[in-house]
C-alpha cells in the first residue's frame, strides 16, 4: 500500500494483509491491515510495526517517505506479533541502538519475544516525548488488551494512536472513515465482540478517565483497518454502547447437531420466542464461525445452548462454543439449555453447569428430549421458547 498522509507529515507506512482468512482463531473474511505510523519532525518516531512477514514492505514504505536510518526513535504501543513481529529488521536496519520507547511491561514482554538487548525507554502513565514542534504523550492502558498495552497521544494534532482498541479487522480500497461510511461498523463491532468485551469494564473507566482529562481526539490511529478521521467520536460512543453491554431484546438458540433433532429443537424454541415478540435465531454451530457467533452473542439478553449427548458428554462443537465464550465474559445474560439425547442424557446438565459459571441467569432447568421429537416434543418447545421470550421482555 501506497504511504498514505494520515495527517500533516504524519504517514500510515503499514501493509494490507488481503489474504489471511484466520487470525488467532478469528475469521477474517475480508483480511486486514497492520498500520504503523510515521511522524516526520525534528525527530523522526515509528509507531509500531507489522507482522514479520511483511518487514521489507514496511522498509519500502518507509523509504518513500524517509531514509529508514532517519528514524529516531521507535514506539511500540503493543507486543503482540502483528505489531512487533518486524522490530528485529526496524531495529538492525535503522540502529541497534536507537531508542524503542514502551510501557514498563512493554519492555518486559518484548524482551521476552526478542533476544535482542535493545534501548529499551520504559515510559511512565503519562510521559511525554518531544519530537521539536510536536509532542508524544503516552498513555498506558494495561490490559487492553494485553499488559504492555498503552496509546500514544500526538497532542499538538489531537492524535490518538490506539493500537488494538478502535480497530477492525479489514482490508479494502478504503483507508479513512470518510471513504467506507457506515459498512466499517459491523467489522468494528465484530472486533470489539472477539477481542475486547472481557475488558469492557475497564474500557468504561478508560473513556471515562479521557474525558476527564478532556483530551481532545480529532483522529484515532488504530493499528488495525481504516483510520478514524471524520467522525472519531462515532467510535468512541459505539465502544461506550458495547462496552456498557445493555443487553437488547433478542435472542439466540446456538446449537449443534448430529441427526437434526436438536436442530428441530432449536428451530421450535427459536419460533417460540419470536411468538412472543422477541427477534429469536437458531445458530447452527458448525455452519457459522464461532466469531460471528460471538458478534450475535453481544447484544442479545437470551443466550440459549443445544447439543446433543454423545458418550455422556456434550457434542465437542458446542464445548469449544461455550469455552470460547466464557473467555469472553460476556454479562447481563439470560441463559437456557436444552438438546436431544438416547438414554443416559447429560448434556442439558453440562451446559447449564457452563452457563452457571458465565453468571447467566438460568430461567428453566432445561429442556431435553429423547430421540426424534415427535409433535407434542415440538410443542413443548415452543412453551419453552415462549418462557424464554417472556423473561426476555419482562
Ligand atoms: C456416537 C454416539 C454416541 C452417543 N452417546 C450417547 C450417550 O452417551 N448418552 C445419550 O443419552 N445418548 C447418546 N447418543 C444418542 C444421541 O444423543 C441421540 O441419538 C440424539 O437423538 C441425537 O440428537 P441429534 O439428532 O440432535 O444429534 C449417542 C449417539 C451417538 C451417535
Ligand atoms: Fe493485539
Ligand atoms: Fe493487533
Amino acid at each position: 500500500m501506497k504511504p498514505l498522509e494520515t495527517g500533516k507529515n504524519i504517514y500510515n507506512v503499514g501493509v494490507r494483509d488481503w489474504n489471511i482468512r484466520d487470525f488467532h482463531g478469528y475469521s477474517v473474511y475480508q483480511g486486514t491491515t497492520y498500520n504503523a505510523f510515521l511522524i516526520i519532525d525534528e525527530k523522526v518516531a515509528l509507531i509500531d510495526t507489522v507482522k514479520s512477514e511483511f518487514a521489507d514492505q514496511l522498509l519500502d514504505n518507509i523509504a518513500k517517505i524517509i531514509d529508514p536510518k532517519k528514524i529516531d526513535y521507535v514506539i511500540s504501543n503493543h507486543t503482540e506479533m502483528d505489531h512487533s513481529g518486524s522490530l528485529p529488521r526496524i531495529m538492525h536496519k535503522i540502529g541497534e541502538d536507537k531508542p524503542l520507547y514502551c510501557s514498563k511491561m512493554g519492555c518486559k514482554n518484548l524482551s521476552l519475544h526478542f533476544s535482542q538487548k535493545w534501548n529499551y525507554k520504559a515510559v511512565e502513565n503519562g510521559e511525554e516525548l518531544s519530537l521539536g514542534k510536536r509532542t508524544l504523550a503516552f498513555l498506558e492502558t494495561r490490559m487492553l488488551h494485553w499488559p504492555d498495552s498503552m496509546f500514544s497521544y500526538l497532542k499538538e494534532d489531537k492524535i490518538l494512536f490506539s493500537s488494538d482498541a478502535f480497530g477492525q479487522h479489514y482490508a479494502g480500497s478504503e483507508s479513512f472513515d470518510d471513504e467506507i461510511g457506515a459498512a466499517i461498523m459491523p467489522h468494528a463491532r465484530k472486533y470489539f465482540a472477539n477481542i475486547l468485551l472481557p475488558m469492557a469494564p475497564l474500557i468504561l473507566k478508560l473513556l471515562e478517565k479521557v474525558n476527564e482529562l478532556g483530551l481532545e481526539i480529532d483522529t484515532i490511529c488504530p493499528d488495525h483497518g481504516i483510520v478514524w478521521r471524520k467522525d472519531p467520536a462515532k467510535i468512541i460512543n459505539a465502544y461506550l454502547d458495547w462496552s456498557s453491554q445493555e443487553p437488547q431484546k433478542k435472542a439466540v438458540v446456538i446449537y449443534d447437531t448430529m441427526w437434526h433433532s436438536t436442530q428441530a429443537m432449536a428451530e421450535a424454541i427459536a419460533a417460540g420466542i419470536g411468538e412472543e415478540g422477541v427477534s429469536a435465531k437458531p445458530i447452527h454451530i458448525r455452519s457459522s464461525h464461532r466469531s460471528e457467533i460471538m458478534t450475535e452473542v453481544m447484544d442479545a439478553k437470551g443466550i440459549i445452548v443445544g447439543s446433543p449427548t454423545i458418550n455422556n458428554g456434550l457434542f465437542p462443537t458446542v464445548s469449544d462454543f461455550l469455552t470460547y465464550m466464557k473467555g469472553l465474559k460476556p454479562k447481563n445474560k439470560i441463559g437456557a439449555a436444552f438438546g436431544s439425547y438416547g438414554w443416559s442424557g447429560e448434556s442439558v446438565k453440562l451446559i447449564n453447569r457452563e452457563l452457571e459459571a458465565m453468571k447467566f441467569k438460568i430461567i428453566d432447568p432445561g429442556l431435553k428430549i429423547q430421540f426424534v421429537p415427535d409433535k407434542e416434543s415440538l410443542a413443548a418447545c415452543i412453551e419453552f421458547g415462549k418462557k424464554i421470550g417472556k423473561s426476555i421482555i419482562e
